[in-house]
C-alpha cells in the first residue's frame, strides 16, 4: 500500500464510522502563538477539546502536515523526520474508550492486514492519583490479547499531552508493531529502543485539563485523540528498511540522485536521508507562506534550505537545485495538498533566491576564514571564539571550517566551540520552547481582546485605505496583536491616525459582538470576510460586530467591544516584499 492509498484507506474507513473529514490545517499555527508549528493533528482542534463546538460535528477524521523541529539532528538515520504526516481521528465528547480502540483494531487488522501477534499494546500504569487504566487493558483481551502482548507504563511513555504548559491531556493506550525478532532483554518491551518494537498508532483519552500549578482536572468533555505516522506504517508495510525507503521518499531520492550523479548507498545514506527530509520540509513550510528569516518559522526554514544545501555539496554538486527537487515533491503530495500546486512558482522561486544567497554568505565567510588563516598564521589554531563568529555572523557551517582548517595545516579549538555552539543552541531551543510557556490553549481574556481588536483592524485598513486588503497572517501573544496584510507601502502617519481612530471609535460605540454559524456559502453571500478553504468545514463560524465587521472565524471573542478599552497600532512595518505588518495593543491609554 502506498501513502495515497493509505491516506484514502484511512478517512474512508472513518467516514464510514460517521466521522467528518477535516482538510489539513496549516503549519503555521493560526492565532496561537505559543508554536511554531502544527506539531499534531489535535493542535488546530485544542479549543474543541476544550469544549466548543466543532462545525463540522463530533467525530472527526483528517491527515495533518506536522513539523518537529526537535530532531532535526537525528535526521538521517532509519526513522527520523522534520516533516510527517499523522493520521488522526477523534471524538469531541462522543465515543472514548470501547469504540476508539474497536476502531483502530479493525482498522489495522481488516483494512491494513496487520496479525494479532505482530501487535504489542501498551497502556497507562497509573500515576500521580491517576489510576491504572484497566479499562483498555480489558478492551484489548477481549479482543484476543494476551497478557504477554500488553504492557504498563507510567506517565512517560503512557500519557500524552499538554502540548504546552496547560491543556487538554490524558492517558494513551499505544499500539505497536512486533517485528517478531528475539527480546534483547528480559526486560525488553514497547518502550525499549532497539528495534523490535515500532510505535504505530496512539490512542490518547482525553479528560483531564492541566492547569497551571500543575493541577489535573476533569475535562468539561472526554475526548480520543488519536495519531498514526504516515511514513513509518508505510515503512513497516512495504517491509523496507528506512522510511527513506519507502514510497514516499523513492521519488525524491532519485531525483536527488539523478542531479548529484551519485548512488544512494553508504557513505552517502544520511546525505541523501537529510536533503530529502530537509527539502520536503522547506517546501510545506514555503506553501504555507512562510520565507527565509532570521527569526521563527523564517529561521527554522531558513536552516533546513541551508542544511540540505550542504548536504548536497557533500555530494559533490554545488549549483542550486532544490526547485528541481521541489517539482518532484509538488508533483507527489499536491494530490492531497494543493496548496504545493497552487503555490508552486512561489516555492520554486524561493527556494532558488535562498539557495544563491547562502552561496554568497559561504564566499564572504571563505573570505574572512583567509583573513583568519592569516592573520594566525603563527599559532596554526584557530580559536573557538573566531570559528563560532564564523559560524554565527557568516552562516559558516563548521564542518567546512574544520576541513578548510587541515587543508592548510591548521587545527580547530574544537573544545571551545563546542562549549560556545551548546550554549547556543540551548539558548535557541529557551528562544523556541519559549514559545510554547504561555500553553496552547490561551484563550484568557487578553487574547480574546487581541482577536476582536484584529477583525477591527481588518475592517478599518479594507475600509479606510484599500479594500483589496487581505489579511495575510495574525499572531497574537499576551502582548499585543501582529498582523500582516498586502498593502505595496508603508502606510503614512495620517493614514495610521485615521485606522487607529476607526478602531477607538468602534469600541467607544461599545458595539455587539454576535456568532452565528452558517454554510460556507451563506457566509459568502453575506459577504464575511475570511478565507474560503475546506478547512472550516461546510459549516463555519462567522463573527459580526455591529455593523463594521463581519469575518469568519473561530473566536473566542469578546461579546462587547467595549471590553478593549483602548487600541493603539505600536508599529507599521514591512514584513516581506508586498506584505505590511502592524503591532498593536489594547487597554487604557
Ligand atoms: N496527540 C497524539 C500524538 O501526537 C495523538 O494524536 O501522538
Amino acid at each position: 500500500m502506498n501513502a495515497q492509498q493509505l491516506r484514502e484507506a484511512y478517512v474512508k474507513f472513518f467516514e464510514e464510522r460517521d466521522h467528518a473529514h477535516i482538510g489539513s490545517a496549516s503549519l503555521v499555527p493560526e492565532n496561537d502563538p505559543t508554536v511554531l508549528f502544527t506539531t499534531a493533528g489535535m493542535h488546530p482542534l485544542v479549543p474543541y477539546l476544550l469544549g466548543e463546538k466543532h462545525p463540522m460535528g463530533r467525530r472527526l477524521v483528517n491527515f495533518q502536515k506536522c513539523i518537529r523541529t526537535g530532531d532535526i539532528d537525528d535526521v538521517g538515520d532509519t526513522s527520523h523526520l522534520t516533516f510527517f504526516e499523522m493520521l488522526g481521528n477523534w471524538s469531541l465528547g462522543d465515543y472514548f474508550k470501547e469504540e476508539s480502540i474497536e476502531y483502530s483494531f479493525d482498522f489495522l487488522t481488516n483494512v491494513l492486514g496487520f496479525k494479532k501477534d505482530q501487535l504489542a499494546i501498551t497502556v497507562f500504569a497509573g500515576e500521580e492519583g491517576i489510576p491504572r487504566d484497566d479499562t483498555s487493558a480489558e478492551i484489548w483481551k477481549s479482543k484476543g490479547f494476551s497478557d504477554d502482548q500488553i504492557f504498563y507504563y507510567g506517565k512517560a511513555n503512557n500519557w500524552w499531552g499538554p502540548a504546552g504548559i496547560t491543556g487538554p491531556c490524558g492517558p494513551d493506550t499505544e499500539i505497536f508493531y512486533d517485528t517478531g525478532q528475539p527480546k534483547c532483554s528480559e526486560n525488553c518491551g514497547p518502550s525499549c529502543d532497539c528495534g523490535k518494537y515500532t510505535e504505530i498508532w496512539n490512542n490518547v483519552f482525553m479528560e483531564y485539563f492541566k492547569n497551571r500549578d500543575g493541577k489535573y482536572t476533569p475535562l468539561k468533555q472526554k475526548n480520543v485523540d488519536t495519531g498514526m505516522g504516515l511514513e513509518r506504517v508505510c515503512r513497516i508495510l512495504q517491509g523496507v528498511p528506512s522510511v527513506y525507503d519507502s514510497t514516499v521518499f523513492k521519488p525524491i531520492i532519485s531525483k536527488i540522485s539523478e542531479i548529484s550523479g551519485k548512488k544512494y548507498v553508504d557513505p552517502y545514506l544520511r546525505d541523501f536521508r537529510i536533503i530529502a527530509d530537509h527539502v520536503r520540509a522547506a517546501v510545506f513550510i514555503l506553501a504555507d507562506g512562510v520565507v527565509p528569516s532570521k527569526i521563527g518559522q523564517g529561521y527554522i526554514l531558513r536552516r533546513l534550505i541551508r542544511r540540505a544545501s550542504r548536504n548536497m555539496s557533500k555530494l559533490g554538486y554545488d549549483g542550486p537545485f532544490m526547485s528541481k527537487l521541489a517539482e518532484v515533491i509538488v508533483l507527489e503530495f499536491g494530490r492531497s495538498y494543493p496548496e504545493l500546486v497552487e503555490n508552486k512558482e512561489f516555492i520554486f522561486t524561493s527556494l532558488t533566491t535562498e539557495e544563491e544567497k547562502f552561496q554568497k554568505t559561504l564566499m564572504r565567510g571563505l573570505k574572512k576564514f583567509n583573513e583568519l588563516v592569516v592573520e594566525n598564521s603563527d599559532v596554526k589554531v584557530l580559536r573557538g571564539d573566531l570559528v563560532f563568529a564564523l559560524f554565527d555572523t557568516y552562516g559558516f557551517p563548521i564542518e567546512l571550517t574544520a576541513e578548510l582548517a587541515m587543508e592548510k595545516g591548521f587545527t580547530v579549538d574544537m573544545k571551545d566551540f563546542d562549549n560556545r555552539f551548546k550554549e547556543h543552541q540551548n539558548k535557541s531551543r529557551m528562544d523556541i520552547n519559549g514559545t510554547f510557556k504561555g500553553g496552547l490553549a490561551d484563550n484568557s481574556e487578553r487574547t480574546t481582546k487581541l482577536h476582536t481588536a484584529t477583525h477591527l483592524l481588518n475592517a478599518a485598513l479594507r475600509n479606510l485605505i484599500d479594500p483589496n486588503i487581505r489579511q495575510k497572517g495574525s499572531n497574537i501573544t499576551q502582548e499585543r496583536l501582529r498582523f500582516d496584510f498586502n498593502f505595496p507601502r508603508k502606510l503614512t502617519p495620517e493614514e495610521l491616525q485615521k485606522v487607529s481612530d476607526f478602531v477607538n471609535d468602534s469600541i467607544r460605540e461599545n458595539l455587539p459582538v454576535t456568532c452565528e454559524e452558517m454554510s460556507r456559502d451563506e457566509a459568502k453571500v453575506l459577504g464575511a470576510i475570511g478565507v474560503f478553504d475546506s478547512k472550516y468545514g461546510d459549516v463555519v463560524k462567522v463573527y459580526t460586530i455591529g455593523n463594521v465587521s463581519c469575518e469568519i472565524c473561530g473566536g473566542p471573542h469578546v461579546t462587547h467591544t467595549g471590553e478593549l478599552e483602548g487600541f493603539k497600532i505600536l508599529k507599521e512595518e514591512s514584513s516581506a516584499s508586498g506584505i505590511r505588518r502592524i503591532k498593536a495593543v489594547v487597554g487604557k491609554f
